[in-house]
């Protein structure tokens, strides 16, 4: 009797209390965002999960012009430190949606197709003054791993820049290698050390090795920008940073270092043409600007005719230059095979001018709109085409000393996320004597709303005391004093059970995996707690 009635106060009680989404909310204060008003490394943490996110800082948003792809997709450092992860939010509040903290270094998150299914790709590994040793991931929707890209032939493992799916069902891939050779023409000794950038692709069933590319056998090491200089583990005159197959069966192969975008041919790995740097076959008709660009990324041909070329440009490094002023931007320029020439057709930059000397990204999103990765600076950009500013945001204080903090590459786009583990549930006890419950599913992207339920014994949490829509990451639910466990459900647009939070012990915090009891034994309290009983005795004798 008793406990009924604190039951039923217990009961209104929760109904009172206010419930909230416990993410934290946007900023809209670059001032005090940049000024540390939100720690070093402005980050949140949550109740039900040790994950922490960033917290982004909006420079501008409008709203009716950006893409509406669901997701973002950036490869960051945790923001607590000690590890990165491939990370997804929601592009309509930036709340977290899937972060994994389980890498050394990730970079190029985002989804790839691979015979009409989606996958979730990334590069994780080690990083070493630009470059990487790691392996390139293919998880699928409940995120397991389902292919793990590594290279042959080579002494080496995979580099961070490129992990690209092709149409023809196989990985691009770059690889840095060591390899000793004759750098007398660059002043360097007989017998020098080199590093060497290589293309490898890669089937992705079978991990046979079908194309492979070396810069040290296709180029002259002359041709660089880069001063020679002793180096463990060697001299990197070429720095590969991004590849693409067309449908001709060639490559596209940015050289961040030679300041070109050569075209190679898949056959021979010959050079068809070069665009920028030394060799450059192409006359610019844009008064030099569509052939100035250097220490370059991420260069894509967005058409069939292989004519409209986007890249981002670093040249802030071009010293020769002396550049003031949008040192780095995203760059569309158009190729005219008939007369070999280029022109400039829109730039990106930034709307504070940042300089990124190093990576840096150029994506188109659904819409047709353009995302510009800042590199080692921690923000990114939306354009509409024309190049008119819609979304500006950070994910972490301006760097002056650029300490590499930024990303490398984001995109937006939309995933289908059915984590194989369950959703978590964490408790704080009230001053009151409630409970505040919070809930979260990492990497679960199909939930609408939440319940929850409560009861007086583990296996008889089933009052419903709440139903609420999930909003942002985590949702916080507040239950009135009374009862000693919750448990909540994930249902999706059409009310299915997702999946369920273990049981939670609202006095002491603990969770308990729940045993699944079937329907027609939890007649009572009695049998069911019987029942358990009985497993138990049976799990001890197993
Ligand atoms: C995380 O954010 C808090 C403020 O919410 C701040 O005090 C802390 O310094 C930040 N952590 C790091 C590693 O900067
Ligand atoms: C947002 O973009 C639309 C379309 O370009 C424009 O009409 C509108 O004025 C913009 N809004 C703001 C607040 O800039
Ligand atoms: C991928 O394969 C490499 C090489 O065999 C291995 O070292 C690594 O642990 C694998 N990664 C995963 C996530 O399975
Ligand atoms: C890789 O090595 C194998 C065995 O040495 C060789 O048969 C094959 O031709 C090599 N593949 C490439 C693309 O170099
Ligand atoms: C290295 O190259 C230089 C210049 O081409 C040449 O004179 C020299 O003999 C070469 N050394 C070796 C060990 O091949
Ligand atoms: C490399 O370039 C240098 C200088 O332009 C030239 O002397 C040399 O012949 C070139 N070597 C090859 C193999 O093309
Ligand atoms: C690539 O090389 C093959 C073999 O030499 C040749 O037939 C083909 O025309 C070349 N492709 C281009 C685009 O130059
Ligand atoms: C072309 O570029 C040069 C040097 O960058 C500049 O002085 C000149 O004004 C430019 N001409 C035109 C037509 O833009």
């Amino acid at each position: 009797m008793h406990s009924f009635i604190v039951y039923t106060v217990a009961a209104s009680l929760a109904n009172l209390v206010q419930f909230a989404a416990a993410d934290h909310r946007l900023v809209y204060d670059a001032e005090g965002y940049n000024g540390g008003a939100f720690g070093r490394r402005p980050n949140q943490t949550y109740l039900s999960t040790k994950i922490a996110s960033p917290l982004f800082q909006i420079n501008s948003w409008n709203r009716t012009t950006t893409d509406d792809s669901k997701y973002l997709f950036l490869g960051l450092w945790n923001p607590l430190g000690g590890s990165a992860g491939p990370m997804i939010f929601s592009t309509e509040d930036f709340s977290l949606v899937y972060a994994d903290w389980s890498w050394p270094s990730t970079h190029n998150t985002r989804v790839q197709k691979f015979k009409g299914v989606d996958y979730l790709t990334f590069y994780e590994g080690a990083q070493k003054d630009g470059h990487s040793s790691g392996n390139c991931l293919m998880l699928d929707s409940s995120y397991n791993v389902a292919y793990n890209i590594t290279t042959r032939n080579v002494s080496s493992t995979v580099d961070m820049h490129e992990c690209e799916v092709t149409e023809d069902g196989t990985v691009l891939i770059s690889v840095y290698e060591s390899i000793w050779t004759n750098l007398t023409g660059v002043g360097g000794p007989q017998r020098g050390e080199l590093l060497d950038s290589i293309v490898q692709e890669i089937d992705i069933e079978t991990n046979e090795l079908l194309f492979m590319w070396k810069a040290s056998e296709h180029t002259n090491v002359t041709d660089t920008y880069s001063h020679y200089h002793r180096s463990e583990g060697g001299w990197d005159f070429f720095h590969l940073n991004s590849v693409q197959k067309t449908k001709e069966g060639n490559y596209l192969i940015s050289a961040r270092h030679f300041h070109t975008l050569t075209y190679v041919n898949g056959s021979t790995g010959e050079t068809i043409w070069t665009l920028g740097g030394k060799q450059n076959d192409f006359t610019d008709i844009s008064n030099g600007s569509a052939t100035d660009f250097g220490w370059q990324h991420h260069a894509r041909f967005r058409d069939d005719d292989l004519t409209q070329l986007t890249f981002f440009d670093n040249h802030a490094l071009k010293t020769e230059i002396g550049c003031k002023k949008d040192c780095s931007r995203g760059r569309h320029v158009e190729l005219n095979y008939d007369d070999m020439t280029v022109r400039l057709v829109q730039d990106y930059f930034h709307p504070t001018s940042l300089t990124s000397t190093a990576r840096g990204g150029y994506t188109v999103v659904p819409n047709g709109n353009v995302l510009i990765s800042w590199g080692v600076n921690p923000a990114f950009t939306e354009y509409t085409p024309d190049g008119e500013c819609v979304q500006d945001v950070q994910f972490d204080l301006w760097d002056p000393k650029a300490e590499g903090r930024g990303h490398y590459r984001a995109f937006k786009m939309d995933w289908v996320g059915k984590p194989s583990w369950d959703p978590s549930i964490a408790s704080v006890i009230e001053p009151y004597g409630g409970s505040k419950v919070a809930v979260s599913w990492n990497g679960a992207t199909e939930i609408a709303s939440w319940e929850l339920y409560t009861g007086d014994t583990q296996t008889t949490v089933t009052e419903l005391s709440h139903t609420i829509k999930k909003t942002g990451f985590e949702t916080i639910m507040v239950i009135g004093p009374g009862p000693k466990y919750a448990r909540a459900t994930a249902l999706d647009k059409d009310g299915h059970v997702l999946g369920k939070t273990p049981v939670i012990d609202l006095w002491s915090g603990e969770t308990t995996p729940v045993i699944e009891i079937p329907a027609s034994v939890a007649v009572s309290d009695f049998l069911s707690g019987f029942y358990l009983y009985f497993l138990r005795i049976i799990s001890f004798y197993r």
